[in-house]
This record gives structure tokens, C-alpha cells and sequence, in this order.
């Protein structure tokens, strides 16, 4: 799933892989109606004006991120392309039956990188919590090594080469209307029940 959305202009939203209610109560339909109805579709939206008509327009969406990461006159086109793959990619690790325990060969990597599962989420929570302003937590395998990052407003592992395997949305729009300033709370939250540990092991493949 990490190869997701290719295929040139005009961009889709994808569907939600659930009901817009199947993640309360830890993020309401209320949430979930504005962060994908509204956020994600905008993201979208602008991009399909951004590229119509450029060389960009009949290029994949990863193509697009990675031909404009960096250049001071692409910054738009990739803040927005970057925003459409980086909530498809969120929307996927969550899950209604998430939390719990990662798939064996998952459990295995995290135990050898971090010691424990629940190092590896405390490693998440911090990275989620310490991002100043908007941004994203990351599981990612660099090079067969698995670690924590965080990234700042649209930016993403794949512009350092790295290889994303779940994330977490701390932009305010993600918990604001559930938790208000509470960023802890919703980070917490969703890694006890909600985080995709399957959708991660899928993307280590
Ligand atoms: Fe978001």
C-alpha cells in the first residue's frame, strides 16, 4: 500500500476503508466527515488545478512528490500532492480493530530496533507530541532498520529515501474537534486502539 494512488491526473479520493463512524469513540464521524470530506478532498482538489495542463498532469502522485520535493517554485504542487498521499496512507493505518499486538514478523523487527512493542509506540507518542506545529509520526524501515520519525507539515518519508510503514496525522485538524489542545490524549488513543499493525507488516513486505 505504500505504492498507492499512481496513475496521472486527475487524482481520486479514495474511499475511506471504513464507515465514517467505525472509529468512534476514539475519532468521531464528526472528525473523520470534516479531515477526509473537507481536508483530504481539498488537497486533491487543488492539486487536479495545480498540474492540469503541466508535464506533471500524466505523472503518477509519488512521481509528482518526488519530481518536486525541494524546488522553491514547486512548493504547492508538493505540499498538496504530498497531503493526498499522506492522508490515503493514514486513513490505512488506522482501523477499527487496531491496537493490540503487531503480526509475528513485524513483532520480531520492532522487538530487535526498539526492545519492545511498547517502546516502539512510546517512540511513536514522543515523536507525535514533540512535533512543533503540524506534521506527521512515522514507522519507517531505513535500510532493514526500523525507527521513529516525525516530519513537518506535508513532508514525508519518501523524500529521504525511506521506506513509510504506518503514520500518525498530529495536524490540529486531526484531533481538534475530539480532544481540543489534548494531542496526547488522541495520540495514546490511537495507538492502543486503532493503529494498523498489519497494513505496517504489509508495507515491510
Ligand atoms: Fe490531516
Amino acid at each position: 500500500m505504500s505504492n498507492q494512488n499512481t496513475g496521472s491526473a486527475p487524482y481520486v479520493l479514495p474511499p475511506l476503508p471504513y464507515a465514517d463512524n467505525a472509529l468512534d469513540p476514539v475519532i468521531s464521524a464528526n472528525t473523520l466527515g470534516f479531515h477526509y470530506g473537507k481536508h483530504h478532498k481539498t488537497y486533491v482538489d487543488n492539486l487536479n488545478k495545480l498540474v492540469a495542463g503541466t508535464d506533471l498532469a500524466d505523472l503518477s502522485l509519488e512521481e509528482i512528490i518526488t519530481s518536486t520535493a525541494g524546488k522553491a517554485d514547486k512548493v504547492g504542487i508538493f505540499n498538496n500532492a504530498a497531503q493526498v498521499w499522506n492522508h490515503t496512507f493514514y486513513w490505512n493505518s488506522l482501523s477499527p480493530k487496531g491496537g493490540g499486538e503487531p503480526p509475528a514478523s513485524l513483532k520480531q523487527k520492532i522487538e530487535t530496533a526498539f526492545g519492545s512493542v511498547e517502546v516502539c509506540k512510546k517512540e511513536l507518542a514522543t515523536a507525535a507530541t514533540t512535533q512543533f506545529g503540524s506534521g506527521w509520526a512515522w514507522l519507517v524501515n531505513d535500510g532493514d532498520k526500523l525507527q521513529v520519525i516525525k516530519t513537518g507539515n506535508a513532508d514525508l518519508p519518501l523524500t529521504k529515501g525511506m521506506k513509510p510503514l504506518l503514520t500518525i496525522d498530529v495536524w490540529e485538524h486531526a484531533y481538534y474537534l475530539d480532544y481540543q489542545n489534548r494531542r496526547a490524549d488522541y495520540v495514546n488513543a490511537v495507538l492502543d486502539k486503532l493503529i494498523n499493525w498489519g497494513f505496517a507488516a504489509d508495507n515491510d513486505k
